[in-house]
């Protein structure tokens, strides 16, 4: 299997100048023919070979099949066992950290009676699925806040099936930190035979001396450095998560980040894991998961078959950091062994490999910086611009047309972290530093790193006000966020 993600960061960005610098007199000479020697509609041809390659890489329409799966979601302060059983006050969906798993089918309806009990206003947001616009859960921009007492139905049908979450759009760096997400499972029609299908909500939490969460959000330190890293790492609302599974079980392993700020890179090395799917979408084919890098926002489903029995469990690491790796959960392998399931990975998914992507010319580069000033004395800054809150309309930075192929850049002139989401839209990354990368697979949050440039591609299928964000919480909370407009036609 090939080591996607495994590279020498440094050799990379050494590297990166030359193979893009070399790339350029092609991608001018595109945008030249194309500009002088056609008539303007016409695309450059790379363009329309990557709409053809796109076509049937998802659904663009929703199947309701008729079945509502109706939900009542409750936002309120309450008082939970968390670390260690100590008593920890938290903000929770349904009284429960991790919210509840809501899960549904492919092509059912998921309705959700949303109310809130928060001291301040809220919504929920759906993160990475395709939805109507107004159901996506922004404040002002698809809906009004949900104010305390008041009520807000959500209902969609997703075009997905795969792992998603919500949470808040709202003071999302206080509201998300307190406790407030949740995962969203969207099953296949038909989901493949795991022995088990297990979920991991890998958070952290920054307590003070007392052991409760830190009241002081969006600090000075949190906006300077990667936003807010906890000193507690929990899975599923614990420091000490077991997964425990038979000899030969064959599983699905879904891992979310909800962390604010906090990368993870876990380390399922001593196992035969495989990753199948990222951001909720099936990879085109399974691939070896080591140095995947789980920004906060992203999720990836593993497909791990047990082989033997283990003497002692297993911790398996977070190695983001490889001086320090964290021990997320362990996995215990015991009891009576079981005949291995023996299926095709449901990885085979139609992804477009774009080979071509980057020599379509850019449609815009964004500019990730920082400066002083705003609310909280540094501001996060798209294009210069910080979008200063939530509290009132905002107009796009860009707009996009339905159906197009678009190659946008993201150009980080900081030197800080910052994992990129769109709402309502999967893009492909095709290459980091201008050093082409074929991941067989969309997502919806990339993680771009200090002074990197990231070159992404996408075809917007939905219409509508759509943001896009970093999702270091704090960050998008300084302004790092925007919305872009996606029209039709
Ligand atoms: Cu999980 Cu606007 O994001
Ligand atoms: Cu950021």
């Amino acid at each position: 299997m090939p080591t996607l993600f495994r590279y020498p960061r440094a050799l990379v960005a050494g590297a990166g100048r030359l193979p893009f610098t070399s790339l350029m007199p092609l991608v001018l000479a595109v945008a030249l023919t194309a500009g002088a020697c056609k008539p303007r509609e016409k695309a450059p041809p790379q363009v329309a070979r990557a709409l053809r390659e796109f076509e049937g890489a998802y659904p663009l329409e929703a199947r309701p099949n008729g079945t509502v799966r109706a939900f009542d979601i409750v936002a309120e302060p309450t008082e939970v066992a968390l670390v260690n059983g100590h008593r920890l006050r938290v903000w929770a969906y349904n009284g429960q950290v991790p919210g509840p798993q809501l899960r549904i089918r492919l092509g059912e309806t998921l309705r959700v009676r949303f109310t809130n009990r928060l001291p301040q206003e809220t919504t929920i947001h759906w993160h990475g699925v395709r939805l109507p616009n107004a159901m996506d859960g922004v404040p002002h921009a698809t809906q009004p806040p949900v104010q305390p007492g008041e009520t807000f139905v959500y209902e969609f049908t997703p075009k997905d099936a795969g792992t998603f979450w919500f949470h808040p759009h709202v003071r999302s760096s206080e509201q998300v930190e307190r406790g407030l997400y949740g995962v969203l499972i969207v099953e296949d029609a038909e989901p493949p035979p795991y022995s088990r299908d297990a979920m991991w909500v890998i958070d952290d939490w920054l307590l003070d001396e007392t052991g409760q969460v830190l009241p002081r959000f969006n600090t000075r330190h949190d906006l300077a450095h990667d936003g807010r890293w906890g000193n507690v790492l929990t899975v599923n609302g614990r420091t000490d998560e077991v997964l425990r599974v038979r000899p030969g079980e064959r599983i699905r392993l879904r891992l979310l980040n909800s962390a604010n700020g906090r990368v993870v890179m876990p380390d399922f090395s001593a196992l035969e894991a495989k990753l199948i799917a990222v951001d909720g979408m099936y990879l085109r084919e399974p691939i070896d998961p080591a140095g995947f890098e789980l920004a906060p926002g992203n999720r990836i489903d593993l497909d791990i078959t047990f082989n033997q029995n283990m003497a002692a469990p297993l911790p398996i690491f977070d190695r983001f950091s490889s001086r320090r790796p964290n021990r997320l959960a362990d996995i215990v392998v015991e009891g009576e062994p079981v005949i291995p399931a023996g299926f095709a990975s449901p990885a085979r998914a139609h992804v477009p490999a774009w080979k071509e992507g980057l020599q379509v010319p850019e449609h815009h580069g964004f500019r990730l910086n920082a400066r002083r000033g705003g609310p909280f004395g540094i501001e996060w800054t798209i294009d210069d611009k910080a979008f200063a809150g939530h509290s009132h309309h905002h107009e796009p930075l860009l707009t996009l047309k339905q159906g197009r192929f678009y190659r946008l850049r993201f150009v980080n002139e900081s030197a800080r972290l910052h994992p990129i989401h769109l709402h309502g839209m999967f893009f492909r990354l095709l290459a980091r530093d201008g050093v082409p990368v074929d991941e067989p697979f969309f997502r919806d949050t990339v993680l771009v790193h200090g002074r990197e440039s990231v070159d992404i591609a996408l075809v917007p299928t939905d219409v509508g006000s759509w943001m896009m964000h970093c999702h270091i919480l704090e960050h998008a909370e300084a302004g790092m966020m925007t919305l872009l407009e996606v029209t039709s036609g």
